[in-house]
């Protein structure tokens, strides 16, 4: 059998011999294009529990170090409840909870992951009892150069910052619906949860650590999603030959 190198051979000595009259011959790299896979990673969250603030503080290492390597999502932990007639959601710790889960849905769906992930740190700097505010969410905005009004994150979330845009109480109770479809438990709020590629690999609740069997240092998730990644990219998947 002709190997492809002799092959390719034969058609150069071809293509010369067919001299000035034939087109140049172009050689196609057949495995030129890498495809990269991201690792999913969600959070599962709520705006102002100080659990999920200590996990977003850890993150925050992790995220600058494998930012090019994670899909991050931030899902949020709430009760679908058509008696809340803002939100249309329970949040555990109250409306101004809500209105500050839809800030940052907004600005996580219309920001780059540096800009939004900036401003969810953002949020946690002002401290928790704050987050939510109109004040917060823009002043956020400013100091993350986000373009609140011409991005879209602000049409979303409310141009005046109130948290109650249609799209984004629309994207609250989206979210909502998929953190129970992830089982991240509505019961007992569960925040944050830590799911990697799809695995829950650790839980911070109550203030504690819990079911954190990989560890949960910053780099004890990092380790776990380098692995992830190495998985989810080695040639053993045979993506490359498809
Ligand atoms: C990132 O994850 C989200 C949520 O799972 C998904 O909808 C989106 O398509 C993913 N993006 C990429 C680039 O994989
Ligand atoms: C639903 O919302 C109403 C109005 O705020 C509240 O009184 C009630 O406790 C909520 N139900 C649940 C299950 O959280
Ligand atoms: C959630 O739990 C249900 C019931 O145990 C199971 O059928 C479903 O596959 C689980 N979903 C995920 C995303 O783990
Ligand atoms: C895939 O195979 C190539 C060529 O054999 C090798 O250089 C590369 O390191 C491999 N990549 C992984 C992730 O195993």
């Amino acid at each position: 059998m002709l190997s492809s190198s002799t092959i390719l051979l034969l058609m150069v000595a071809a293509s010369l011999a067919q001299a000035a009259h034939s087109p140049p011959l172009v050689v196609q790299e057949p495995f030129s294009t890498i495809s990269d896979v991201k690792v999913p990673v969600v959070l599962g969250v709520m705006s102002r529990c100080p659990d999920a603030l200590m996990c977003e503080s850890v993150f925050d290492r992790v995220v600058h170090r494998v930012a090019d390597k994670i899909n991050l999502t931030m899902t949020y932990l709430g009760k679908i409840n058509s008696s809340e007639s803002t939100f249309g959601v329970t949040c555990m710790h109250g409306q101004d909870e809500c209105a500050g889960n839809v800030h940052q849905l907004c600005v996580a769906k219309y920001t780059q992951l540096s800009q939004w992930w900036e401003f969810v740190q953002c949020n946690n700097y002002h401290g928790r009892d704050k987050i939510g505010t109109p004040e917060v969410a823009l002043s956020c905005a400013k100091t993350t150069e986000i373009d609140w009004e011409g991005s879209g994150a602000g049409q979303c979330a409310g141009i005046d910052g109130s948290g109650t845009g249609e799209e984004g109480i629309s994207l609250l109770r989206e979210s909502v619906k998929n953190t129970q479809a992830l089982n991240i438990t509505q019961v007992e709020w569960k925040s944050c949860t830590i799911v990697i590629n799809g695995n829950q690999v650790c839980i911070r609740d109550d203030g504690q650590w819990k079911s954190c069997e990989a560890g949960h240092a910053p780099a004890d998730f990092i380790k776990q999603i380098d692995e992830e990644y190495n998985r989810l990219n080695s040639n053993e998947t045979g993506d490359e030959f498809e």
